[in-house]
């Protein structure tokens, strides 16, 4: 019968198979009798658990200064050299350590964050593990410098996993640690770092997460002598603009929802800062940075009017709840976090950027209308074969979005023949937009068909066909294509094309103004 001792490989009842086990004993040249499993060494286990906390340069950056911060730092400064390959260095001006912690800080399990198994129920702390320094000092050759008054500091020596000794230092009003040769003793490790560039800029991406998470800390990073941040203390909105661009800053809306014991805040941007590809959603927990689905999906829900399958909203929420109710403890880099009620947060995240952007015109862009006597823009290079421009008329100037939700727009009905990618070779997208049009020409409901990339650059497939319908369009980009009939009845190659409206600005996502762009029938 299966689950008796006999019917294991190698039982008594195979002697074949116990033959092959002999076998292979002998061939790990053992004498018989001695067992296989080995204790490993205390620094094999080290290097192994250190490769769940390091995975990488920006995950030794990302450590750091999560001890910075919970060190009460107000000031961090970054440097990295080849992008952190060789050098690691986070200064900051926290709380410091004494002779004792400096010993003990990169001793395995050694934390003053928690004691207990209470104390893991409610973490208050970025860290807790007491792992992170142990990990990074067992990969990498480390000096850390700290003071915990004005008087003396004191510093050590750590390689290899191994400390050197911990020595008098002048006082440094906080600490400074030092990480050089990542990955030297782990040769297979080091190999799996990508180019510096690549390295480089995750490491951005964890400083500009933590500048976002924490606005009032001033920030700098400087990477390869170059400096990429420098961020005093601001306001979340100022930081915003300040980490990425002052446009940003004026494309964002509010979030403020209160439900105790939830609390969610922070700012989503408008249809300006849509992307076509993630990277710029950031979701705090209790002021820590977590990475988590269902979350994201909850603004994105919010959106869904707005924005198609394969288009991505700003977002910089902050979420606040009581410690007791999230799990962070579920994998060594924290990342990752468990709720006790995930459905009752994400419908409060959900309702908290829904009522942000219930103000719909708020969310357009910045459509322009042209001022009178203005001349509008036509095409940067020569039209291509077989287009003409032509002035624009009084009727299309009304074309233009006059702030008013896109369903009241006035289209006149004027068809134009257009190539399928004719504007190919143009900076600028097209998003086509299926409009019902009733005998006045006014257009009742824009139905949004399909997001086109008519001039997308090369590669980018002219996708996502078959999107919510009856819902409102949307301008996202730069080019607007007003089409009253489905593209599929098109024949090949051609469309119909009531007005062609076109942003002027260059590159995409710019403020810019918006013109109507006439163009003569094809000849057919
Ligand atoms: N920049 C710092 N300023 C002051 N104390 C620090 C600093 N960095 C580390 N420490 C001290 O060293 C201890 C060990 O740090 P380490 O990062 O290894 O563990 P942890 O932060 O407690 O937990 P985790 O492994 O989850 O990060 C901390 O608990 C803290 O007391
Ligand atoms: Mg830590």
């Amino acid at each position: 019968m299966g689950g008796s001792a006999d019917d294991l490989p190698g039982g008594t009842r195979s002697p074949g198979g116990s033959e092959k086990w002999s076998v292979l004993k002998g061939g790990l040249g053992r004498s018989p009798g001695m067992g296989k499993i080995k204790r490993m060494s205390a620094a094999l286990a080290d290097q192994i658990a250190a490769g769940e906390v390091v995975e990488r340069p920006a995950s030794v950056v990302k450590e750091l200064i999560e001890n910075a911060i919970d060190a009460g730092a107000t000031d961090i400064a970054v440097v990295v050299q080849q992008g952190g390959r060789s050098l690691i260095q986070v200064t900051d001006n926290g709380s410091g350590m004494d002779r004792e912690d400096l010993a003990l800080a990169f001793e395995r399990h050694a934390t003053s964050k928690i004691e207990s198994t209470d104390d893991l129920a409610r973490i208050a702390t970025l860290g807790f593990r007491g792992e992170a320094l142990p990990s990074i000092g067992s990969v990498a050759q480390v000096r850390a410098r700290t003071s915990a008054n004005l008087n003396e500091g004191s510093e050590i020596t750590v390689e290899g996993g191994k400390s050197k000794g911990v020595k008098p230092a002048p006082a440094v009003g906080g600490t400074t640690i030092q990480v050089k040769n990542l990955f030297y003793s782990t040769p297979a490790r080091r190999k799996f770092l990508k180019r510096p560039a690549t390295e480089n800029q995750h490491i951005v991406e964890v400083v500009r997460r933590f500048a976002l998470c924490y606005p009032e800390v001033a920030f700098s990073l400087t990477s390869g002598g170059r400096e990429t941040y420098r961020l005093p203390p601001a306001d979340l909105r100022q930081r915003i603009g300040a980490v990425f661009d002052r446009f940003y800053q004026q494309s964002l809306k509010e979030v403020v929802l209160e439900k105790p014991p939830f609390k969610v805040e922070g700012y989503v941007g408008n249809l300006n800062l849509v992307r076509g590809r993630p990277g710029e959603q950031y979701i705090f927990l209790n002021r820590r940075a977590v990475q988590d689905r269902l979350l994201n999906s909850a603004v994105y829900s919010a959106y869904r009017s707005l924005i198609s399958r394969g288009e991505y909203p700003f977002f910089v929420l902050n979420i606040t709840m009581p410690v007791e109710m999230v799990d962070v403890n579920v994998h060594p880099a924290k990342t990752e976090v468990r709720f006790r009620d995930e459905w009752r947060v994400y419908h409060i995240v959900k309702t908290a950027v829904t009522e942000a952007i219930r103000d719909i015109p708020g969310m357009i862009p910045d459509f322009v209308s042209p001022t009178e006597g203005e001349q509008p823009r036509t095409f940067p290079t020569p039209a291509p074969a077989g287009l003409q421009h032509r002035a624009p008329t009084a009727v299309e100037k009304d074309v233009l979005f006059p702030g008013a939700a896109a369903h009241q727009v006035q289209v006149p009905h004027v068809a134009f023949h257009l190539k399928r990618g004719l504007f190919e070779d143009y900076p600028f997208q097209g998003l086509l937009v299926e409009a019902i049009k009733d005998g006045s020409g006014a257009l009742p409901e824009v139905r949004r068909r399909q997001a086109v990339y008519l001039a997308a650059p090369a590669g980018e497939a002219e996708s996502n066909l078959g999107i919510a319908q009856g819902e409102p369009a949307y301008h996202l980009n730069d080019m607007l294509v007003l089409s009253s009939r489905p593209l599929e009845e098109f024949p090949a190659g051609r469309c119909i094309v009531e007005q062609v409206l076109h942003l002027d600005g260059g590159a995409p996502h710019r403020r810019g103004r918006f013109h109507p762009l006439s163009l003569a029938p094809l000849p057919s």
